[in-house]
């Protein structure tokens, strides 16, 4: 059947596919506005499918030169997603499909299938964007083997597998794993390499290629590191090696998502391969190493093993992002990692099953796939794995996938696949905990404590709020992980595992003669909200002594935000004394990681004081949520001046460069330092900071501290003249000033920066530094009169008139709409409505807006 547009596509209605394909031959005569693809697929019934299908191929904007079946030419007339070919008209056995078709990569600004980037050709083929590329049945569990050749005059041809021939003006690959057509890619260009290589635990000699733009060549060695030890981890960690003679990765200035892992050739935004002490923070080479490390992963877990549909997605994401905090967390630091992982999770998962765009890890239906790479299904996808590993144990966890990759490779596989080798392996059954993957929304644990007669009672209650098309939910099975601390600190009951499984569930421990104090969820063992009304005096305790480094930091964490709410609801002016003193002994100890005195040291944010408050019946708002936490952040630094001072001083990081966690960690402290002195030195310590940095983290953390404080003009001046040249470090400039823009100004500077030379709205990166900045600053982006609304819903009507994707991810700004007071609600549902109504809307932008009005 053809797809009808705008129409959803439901998990329920899965069929296997009725023909597979054996072999495929592709030929690319590469031209700006006429590139012919000539592809030759060798197709067979599928015995698992019923008998008399016709053949369906996906197809979208194609100009169909000719086709042939064993030979013979066919008059099939394509229609707007594909083309049929009757049943009638199919031999009876095994046949050949051959066809001829043309595209204009020079014109595909929408960035999928063959586009074209500075003149270089590149592909984005996943989800569906193969079928911008030739006829083909474009869905994940059609796997196989494909064998590519590409003429152009451009002297680098590239596409997946290991190279066969080449000669002047021709390249030829062949990979022979069996994958599904959202794996090919294709890249033409002229292009420089670093070249290296690494010899696998099998004794396999891999060529390694990192390939950017020329003049770009001194900016990949972290990368080639990276993705070095990634490879290594994945053999000693899962025993997995990598399975061809080379690995290329490209690194491409337009690009819809981070990187993708095309089989043997990555494609990635060049902003997470390039980088220089001079030019990248220290977070810009954390995200590399991860994303290297993510793509790399995937070469098990989604192309070896990929999904049956897309419905599956969070078998290869949600699978890949635990394994790359796994990873990230043996590179650096397990406590530090999970606190910003957790961090992350409730900013972009927990607002996102708190809202109208809400659905499961497994969604039911969807309109648009590449709309469902979100958040639930990344990173909440992550949380269940991290989950199902605490539940059955390091060692079964091991065994359960060992036995995934024995069992499914080369498969396309399910959800329940997964939680087989769990049950099997694991040795329990998980189907109370499947309910994970299908049902929406972050769960809710109230707490209460009893303690009399030197018996503690400890119960737990859980409830999961109703979702859009879910309104009764479950009960889950949420692993509990807890442990008791005494008044003096020390632990009297280490870790353990509750499995709350019903509505409710109780513990007792006996024998305690003084009251303990909880450490509920340590090292959030489930991504769930506690609502718990801990007394202040027992979470400091916790801050300072509890043996969980995630909740010693949760313990500060809510122990600020607990503040702030009462701050401003109750418009007091000044943080309580016991909060600023239990921070300065985190902020004075020496024994402590630096990377988490830096965390501790951070006020909770713009949107998670919103949201709390929001949480506790309130309609917040975002110009008296700023004012307090500015008011908020004076007093601390007013009263820590002298430790700030010492810290930042004693945080310096003498000699060479190095990227590591240690000296990484250094810098954000005493990046954190100078912006907390800036609230009350005027910015004399920032200025000295930004006149003397080398580093990137330190110039771009002093220059955002002057621009919070109103200041920084000059700096930014400073800050063009020397960037102007490097499209990378610009990004930075358009979204820093935007994004530390006083809330007042922040609109009026959008809009001029709109009008910049340099503000090209067509590259995503460039996008997101300008109008997505505004939207990263709330305070000003919920500007009252409602002008930072209509500034960013015209720019995404625009947008989407050339790359609906991008839109459509941009457009989830709006999702927090109901949150509001009346009056912005009212202007932001108006933008929602202009935006729905648009003629031509995509269907992208037309799902997202539709559901975020709750249509
Ligand atoms: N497979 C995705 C890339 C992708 C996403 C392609 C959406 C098509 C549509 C890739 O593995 C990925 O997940 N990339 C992430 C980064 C990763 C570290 C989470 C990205 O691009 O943001
Ligand atoms: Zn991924």
């Amino acid at each position: 059947m053809p797809d009808t547009p705008n129409q959803p596509v439901f998990l329920a209605d899965y069929q296997p596919p009725p023909f597979l394909v054996e072999s495929v031959a592709l030929t690319f005569r590469l031209h700006p506005t006429a590139t012919r693809v000539l592809s030759e697929i060798r197709f067979r019934r599928n015995p698992a499918a019923s008998a008399g299908h016709d053949l369906r191929l996906d197809g979208e904007g194609l100009n169909l030169i000719s086709a042939q079946i064993d030979g013979t030419a066919l008059a099939t007339r394509p229609d707007a997603t594909g083309l049929t070919v009757a049943a009638a008209d199919l031999p009876d056995g095994p046949f050949l499909w051959q066809s001829e078709v043309q595209i204009a990569p020079e014109g595909n600004t929408a960035l999928e299938g063959l586009y074209m980037s500075n003149g270089m050709y590149c592909t984005q083929c996943e989800a569906e964007g193969f079928r911008k590329i030739t006829y083909y049945p474009d869905r994940p569990d059609v796997m196989a083997p494909f064998r590519v050749r590409i003429e152009s005059d451009l002297p680098v041809l590239l596409s997946n597998g290991n190279p066969v021939a080449s000669g002047t003006g021709w390249a030829e690959w062949d990979d022979p794993h069996p994958k599904p057509s959202y794996l090919f890619a294709l890249v033409a260009g002229n292009l420089v390499s670093t070249a290296d290589s690494f010899t696998t635990i099998e004794g396999r000699n891999v060529a390694l290629n990192i390939w950017v733009r020329p003049g770009d060549e001194g900016s990949t060695a972290y990368a080639m590191d990276a993705l070095k030890r990634a490879m290594r981890w994945d053999e000693q960690v899962y025993g997995r090696a990598y399975d061809l003679d080379i690995f290329n990765i490209v690194a491409v200035d337009d690009f819809n998502m981070g990187a993708m892992e095309n089989k043997g050739l990555n494609i990635f935004n060049s902003r997470y391969v390039l980088a220089t002490p001079e030019t990248a923070t220290d977070a810009d080479f954390a995200s590399i190493e991860r994303i290297i490390a993510h793509e790399y992963f995937h070469n098990w877990t989604g192309n070896r093993i990929t999904c049956r549909d897309w419905f599956q997605l969070s078998l290869k994401e949600g699978l890949t992002v635990f394994r790359d905090q796994q990873f990230m967390g043996d590179m650096r630091s397990h406590a530090v990692k999970r606190i910003e992982d957790v961090l992350t999770l409730r900013a972009r998962q927990f607002r996102e099953d708190a809202g109208p765009l809400a659905h499961p890890v497994r969604p039911e239906s969807y309109v648009e796939i590449n709309n469902f790479y979100t958040a639930t299904v990344y990173e909440k996808g992550a949380e269940l794995i991290r989950m199902l590993r605490l539940l059955v144990g390091e060692d079964r966890y091991s065994a359960a996938l060992d036995l995934y990759f024995s069992r499914h490779d080369g498969q396309a596989c399910t959800i329940e696949d997964w939680i087989a080798v769990f049950e099997e392996a694991g040795g329990r059954d998980l189907s109370q905990f499947k309910r994970w993957y299908g049902q929406a929304g972050t769960p809710r644990v109230d707490v209460t404590e009893d303690w009399q007669d030197g018996q503690y009672t400890l119960t737990l209650r859980q409830h999961t709020a109703p979702t859009p098309g879910q309104p009764l939910k479950e009960p889950l099975l949420i692993p509990v992980a807890m442990g008791l601390i005494g008044q003096d600190g020390r632990e009297i009951v280490p870790t353990q595992v509750l499995e709350l499984d019903g509505p409710t569930l109780s513990v007792t421990f006996d024998d305690l003669p003084t009251r303990p104090v909880l450490s509920l969820l340590r090292g959030f063992s489930a991504p769930v909200v506690l609502h718990h009304a801990q007394s202040a005096k027992d979470r400091a305790i916790l801050l300072a002594h509890d043996t969980d480094p995630f909740n010693r930091f949760e313990a500060g964490r809510s122990l600020a935000r607990d503040m702030l709410q009462a701050m401003i609801v109750e418009t007091t002016t000044r943080p309580d004394a016991e909060f600023i003193d239990a921070l300065r002994i985190v902020l004075c100890d020496a024994t402590l990681d630096p990377a988490f005195r830096a965390l501790a040291l951070r006020l909770p944010g713009q949107d998670e004081l919103a949201a709390a408050l929001h949480e506790a019946g309130h309609r917040p708002d975002p110009v008296a949520i700023f004012e307090m936490r500015q008011s908020a952040l004076k007093t601390l630094a007013e009263a820590l001046k002298p430790d700030l001072l010492q810290v930042a001083q004693m945080m310096e990081t003498p000699g060479p460069f190095s990227a590591s966690a240690n000296d990484a960690g250094r810098r954000a402290l005493r990046v954190q330092a100078v912006a907390l002195l800036a609230q009350v030195d005027g910015g004399a310590a920032a200025r000295a900071s930004f006149a003397r940095a080398n580093t990137m983290t330190e110039q771009l953390g002093a220059w955002t501290a002057l621009l919070d404080i109103g200041a920084g003009a000059q700096e930014g001046a400073e800050f063009y003249r020397r960037w102007e040249g490097d499209r990378l470090v610009l990004d930075k400039w358009f979204a820093a000033q935007i994004m530390h823009a006083l809330p007042q100004n922040a609109v009026a500077l959008t809009r001029t920066l709109t009008c910049h030379p340099r503000f090209d709205w067509k590259n995503p990166n460039r996008f997101r530094a300008v109008i997505g900045a505004l939207g990263a600053n709330a305070a000003g982006f919920h500007s009252p009169d409602g002008a930072g609304y209509h500034l960013v819903a015209d720019w995404l009507l625009r947008l989407d008139g050339a790359n609906p994707q991008a839109a459509a991810r941009n457009s989830t700004v709006f999702e927090t709409w109901r949150r509001y007071d009346g009056d912005r609600q009212t202007l932001l549902q108006a933008e929602l409505q202009r935006m729905a109504s648009h003629p031509g809307l995509s269907r992208d932008m037309g799902e997202m807006v539709g559901r975020m009005l709750g249509e």
